[in-house]
């Protein structure tokens, strides 16, 4: 870890310096991630852009809470996440999964569990520690293509929504073709629920094609009432 360099990470708005506290590259095409740090605000940057803030994790939290609420009266619920980022969408798992409950996280940026194991831990209280949870350091698309009727709920976080902004191949996961194999992936009235930062009706249409229910909710950053609005969308699988 290269701990103490200064002011890489420059908030271009109040020009206040962060701390590096690493770096690491994205597996394929996918440029360096950087890990910063200003008191207690955690950020995580791709190439200029920041992928997650510390301060703002309201609907990160609501992907897992919507989607396991629908599910967790199951016994021995199994979820699937993807990507790991700051551990606020497990940790909401976590919270509403029983005891039966398991957990796989897939995280493509081995850097990332380790920041998570560090210096990131203490933020979501430290969700990895949890025995119903076990790590995967691979693309999440790699698990979509080789598991059948696995999954109660697949929770998608790993880039900025069907757009994309960390990694060109993360296009696939979007598409009808990673749709389809997450239709595979859940168990009948499974649900596949993927955060966004925008709305994104093309990728509504091709939820729909590929077979599944389709609710849209729009959740907020900060809590409840306040923050900038993301996209969540719930899609069931109902065969
Ligand atoms: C925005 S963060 C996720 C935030 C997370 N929901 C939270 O609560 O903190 C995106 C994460 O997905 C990871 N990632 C990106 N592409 C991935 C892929 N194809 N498979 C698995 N993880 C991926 C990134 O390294 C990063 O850790």
């Amino acid at each position: 870890m290269l701990f103490g360099k200064k002011s890489v990470c420059r908030d271009e708005k109040t020009m206040i310096p962060w701390e590096l506290l690493d770096r690491a590259l994205v597996p394929g095409d996918g440029g360096e991630l950087r890990l910063c740090r200003r008191g207690k605000e955690f950020s995580i940057r791709i190439d200029g852009q920041e992928l997650m803030n510390s301060s703002a994790h309201g609907s990160e939290d609501a992907l897992a809470e919507l989607a396991c609420t629908r599910v967790r009266s199951r016994s021995g619920a199994r979820v699937l996440v993807g990507g790991l980022g700051m551990g606020y969408t497990l940790a909401a798992t976590l919270r509403l999964l029983g005891e039966g409950g398991r957990v796989v996280v897939a995280e493509l940026v081995p850097a990332v569990v380790a920041w998570n194991r560090g210096p990131l831990g203490v933020l979501a209280g430290h969700p990895l520690q949890d025995d119903r949870v076990t790590v995967r350091e691979v693309d999440v698309a790699e698990i979509l293509q080789s598991e059948q009727q696995a999954y109660d709920a697949i929770l998608l976080d790993v880039d900025n929504g069907p757009d994309g902004l960390s990694r060109k191949a993360n296009d696939w996961l979007y598409s009808g073709a990673g749709l389809k194999a997450a239709f595979s992936a859940l168990r009948p009235e499974g649900i596949l629920a993927v955060w966004s930062a925008d709305p994104d009706r093309a990728f509504t249409r091709r939820l729909r094609a590929a077979g599944f229910g389709v609710e849209i909710v729009q959740a907020r950053s900060r809590g409840p009432r306040k923050g900038g609005h993301h996209t969540i969308w719930l899609a069931s699988r109902t065969s």
